[in-house]
């Protein structure tokens, strides 16, 4: 396999799926795990060192295991990878100034010349240079023995460094970030100087997947939360494939649904796929919990803490459930990873993951972990679910409630349903919901003076959001024209009570997350 050294990145996975786009298996262990036992155990074909918060200037940082320099195998640093690799090997790394002229610190895009001729770049530089996102404090000083420089950029002259001989490469941007648009060259490249053929498949990861949901399920029980989003569609239909009727899906409508989303969805499984499903009206148990609740943090610890509670309700009604299959996906992870101890930081809690109490009842069967989005539509593409299921936006477990900054009422609640199914209804009637990842409403907590008619009005304000991604790590707000937006505006505001103004979020992320909360 191709092992993944995870120093801590945000962006990590990101490389493991540069890896699957070229058909490799990975693995990818944080860097505590990685001893030199580990290294010999495994037996990696090749090694990248991914990115990192720490500072490899400060003393006991994280460093690869020194065997991995003795094992004569492809190694990649990638930004805290490549300087560990270079103070390892006898090179230097200095702390960069983050503010202030003469910094060497770099955040954003930036350009890399060429500086040489190397097997990793090739396909690189044929039109000038190329454009490639940088997120680094520290920087090399001073380049190891054996290592020459390949590329430059204006504030990282050592932007690409390698050991041709003993295909050891650095980069100090982020090859595997959408924002370096040719940096999956760059694995394809690594991957194929190292030997890999590329058998790797969607199909073979659902072979695996089922296996491994017989193997841990065994004949117990096993319950599903059902949101009727693409992820738990997909876990659902991928469990119902490895374990027929040992399955029941629950779904919870914590009264933070869109607008007929409860009544579409249950009827969308039971018929459709035949699935034993449970409806859970606790519509009244959320809202109750969220009332004079506005921290962004305490209402998703709230509704993770009640999902949970609420499946062992409904799984204590099961005889012999002991299982709780979730459509956790990678990026829940990686925002999350704190909880778990991992070494990156946390942005937001989310509810499949952060709320977990350390004693649940419940054991988790989460199939769907390593994966991103836009894989996990190529699983259930695997898996036969129909086109309508694969291309719904991404709902997030918490609902609404994120939509809704601050205090949440049912009053605020009932507008902004109102005003979502107008928006997507534009969006639909524009042709435009399949090229946008992800559209919907916002709620402000403002009220602000309008004039409709000969009358004064004090209403809602609210924003639309609407991104495009590959897999929600980064994201560009969607560039509509200003006649789709004016239109929609006028529409939501005739035909929704309570607005009486419309803004169009144009951030993207970073720096914004795709919702509000
Ligand atoms: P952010 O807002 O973090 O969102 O940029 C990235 C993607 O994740 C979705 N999201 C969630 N999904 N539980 C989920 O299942 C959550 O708690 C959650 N929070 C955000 C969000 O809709 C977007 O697609």
């Amino acid at each position: 396999c191709l092992l993944i050294i995870d120093f801590g990145s945000q962006v990590t996975q990101l490389i493991a799926r540069r890896l699957r786009e070229q058909n490799v298996y990975c693995e990818i262990h944080p860097y505590q795990n990685v001893t030199d036992a580990m290294l010999a155990d495994l037996t990696p074909k090749a090694v990248i060192l991914s990115g990192g918060p720490d500072s490899v200037t400060r003393g006991g940082s994280p460093r690869a295991p020194d065997s991995l320099w003795t094992m004569g195998i492809p190694v990649l640093g990638i930004c805290y990878g490549q300087q560990t690799m270079m103070q390892q090997l006898g090179g230097l790394v200095e702390g960069g100034k983050i503010s202030g002229g003469g910094g060497t610190a770099e955040f954003g895009r930036a350009k890399v010349t060429s500086a040489g001729t190397l097997d990793l770049l090739d396909g690189w530089f044929s039109d000038g240079p190329e454009q490639v996102w940088m997120s680094h404090g520290d920087h090399v000083s001073k380049i190891a023995p054996g290592f020459e420089v390949y590329g430059t950029s204006p504030n990282a002259p050592f932007a690409i460094i390698a050991d041709a001989s003993r295909h050891y490469y650095g980069v100090q941007f982020h090859p595997e970030v959408h924002h370096t648009p040719r940096g999956a060259k760059l694995y394809e490249n690594f991957v194929r100087l190292a030997g890999f053929k590329g058998g790797w498949t969607m199909d073979a990861y659902r072979d695996i997947a089922i296996a491994k949901i017989r193997e841990q399920v065994g004949d117990k029980q096993v319950i599903c939360g059902l949101s009727g989003g693409v992820d738990s569609s997909v876990t659902a239909a991928l469990l119902h494939e490895a374990i027929g009727d040992q399955l029941t899906c629950v779904f919870v409508d914590h009264g933070l649904l869109r607008l007929n989303e409860a009544d579409d969805v249950v009827a969308m499984f039971r018929d459709n796929m035949n699935l034993k499903v449970i409806y859970a009206d606790e519509k009244e148990l959320f809202l109750g919990a969220l009332e004079g609740q506005s921290d962004p943090e305490t209402k998703r610890k709230i509704i993770g803490g009640l999902f949970i509670d609420v499946f062992q309700k409904y799984a204590n009604e099961i005889e012999g459930a002991e299982f709780l299959a979730q459509g956790t996906l990678y990026p829940d992870v990686i925002e999350s990873v704190s909880f778990s101890g991992g070494p990156s930081v946390t942005i937001k809690s989310h509810h499949n993951v952060g709320g977990l109490p350390e004693k649940m009842g419940l054991k988790l069967v989460e199939p769907l972990r390593e994966l991103f989005k836009d894989e996990v539509r190529a699983l259930g593409r695997e898996l036969g679910l129909p086109a309508s299921f694969i291309g719904r936006h991404p709902f997030p477990g918490p609902g609404l409630a994120i939509r809704c900054p601050g205090e949440i009422t049912r009053e605020k609640l009932d507008i902004l349903r109102q005003a979502d199914a107008v928006y997507i209804d534009q969006i639909r009637k524009h042709g435009l919901y399949d090229e946008i990842w992800q559209a919907f409403v916002a709620i402000l907590p403002v009220r602000t003076v309008g004039v409709m008619g000969d009358g004064r009005t004090y209403d809602f304000a609210c924003a639309l959001r609407a991104v495009t991604s590959v897999d929600g790590m980064t994201a560009d707000y969607y560039p509509f024209s200003h006649d789709f937006l004016g239109e929609t505006a006028t529409r939501i505001i005739n035909e929704v009570a309570g607005i009486n103004r419309v803004t169009y979020d144009i951030t993207s992320k970073p720096p914004g997350t795709i919702e509000w909360e």
